[in-house]
């Protein structure tokens, strides 16, 4: 028994990276799936067969979720192929730096095109879905710890995770009569694929500089995932829930190590 049986879920961008582990989480946890990919076709159809050997069913649906043809389509598929829609994971996004001074506004549009305007109507869609039917569904919105904390050249990127964490509040708010939860998961760094391409990137540097003392895993992400779509969970909404070893924990600054911090008696 798993404790997401008879439940039908859509994952945003799971042909890799995060989107990849939490749909592979929830069909562990008893979930059919529909796998969402944009290019990553291989990678979903992956997904897709590691689901079916856990006796889920599971199809991958190419869209791109910028697109309100295709979100409609993605939604459709979940309904007539498996079913119904009882979990949205809006997990699609992009992150291209880029310093504040140089970023244009094809960056900016396209930016928000596909991390807050894509979030916004796809889980519109499917709200509308679970409202009609009585579905108590679980929306899940992956934002950022740069919605709340600053790191240089992602300013336009920041600027679509503080809007899904303010946006997830009011979906929480609006929905809440209807028993349908709206949460946002929060992560620090994350490694995926696109992370072994990067220079000067390798987990023995950037763990230590993590309290907790590594880089996450998609794997971290799913098990949150999985907790805030169960019954377990029926409580918690409108929450922007960070999960980031402690990054956000700390005080960036620190006094000079021979200092010791101000008594009072
Ligand atoms: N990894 C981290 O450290 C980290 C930290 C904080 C927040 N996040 C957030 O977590 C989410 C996943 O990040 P990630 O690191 O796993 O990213 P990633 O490895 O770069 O993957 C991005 C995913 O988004 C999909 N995607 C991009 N444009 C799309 C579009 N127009 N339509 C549909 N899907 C689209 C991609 O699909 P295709 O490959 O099929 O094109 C891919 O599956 C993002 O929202 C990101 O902002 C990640």
């Amino acid at each position: 028994m798993g404790v997401l049986d008879g439940k039908v879920a859509i994952v945003t961008g799971a042909g890799r990276g995060i989107g990849r582990g939490i749909a592979l989480g929830l069909a562990r946890a008893g979930a059919d799936v529909v796998v969402n990919y944009r290019h990553s076709a291989t990678g979903a159809e992956e997904v897709v067969a590691q689901a079916v050997a856990e006796g889920r069913r599971a199809i991958a649906v190419q869209a791109d979720v910028s697109n309100a043809v295709d979100r409609a389509r993605l939604i459709d598929a979940a309904i007539h192929e498996l079913g119904g829609l009882d979990i949205l994971v809006n997990n699609s996004g992009i992150t291209i730096p880029r310093p504040f001074l140089e970023v244009d506004e094809e960056l900016w549009d396209r930016t928000h095109s596909i991390n807050l305007k894509g979030m916004f109507f796809l889980a519109q869609a499917a709200a509308c879905y679970m409202v009609e039917h009585g579905i108590r569904g679980r929306i899940i919105n992956l934002s950022s710890v740069q919605g709340g904390f600053a790191v240089p050249q992602h300013a336009h990127y920041a600027a679509t995770k503080g809007g899904i964490d303010s946006m997830t509040r009011v979906m929480a708010l609006e929905l809440a009569p209807y028993g349908i939860t709206v949460n946002a998961v929060a992560p620090g760094v994350v490694e995926v694929e696109r992370y072994w391409d990067s220079p000067g990137y390798s987990p023995e540097r950037f763990g230590p500089t993590i309290p907790i003392g590594r880089v996450g895993k998609p794997e971290d992400v799913a098990g949150l995932v999985v907790y805030l779509c169960s019954d377990a969970a029926d409580w918690m909404t409108g929450q922007v829930i960070y999960l980031d070893g402690g990054t956000t924990a700390q005080l960036a600054w620190n006094p000079p190590p021979d200092v010791s911090p101000p008594r009072t008696e």
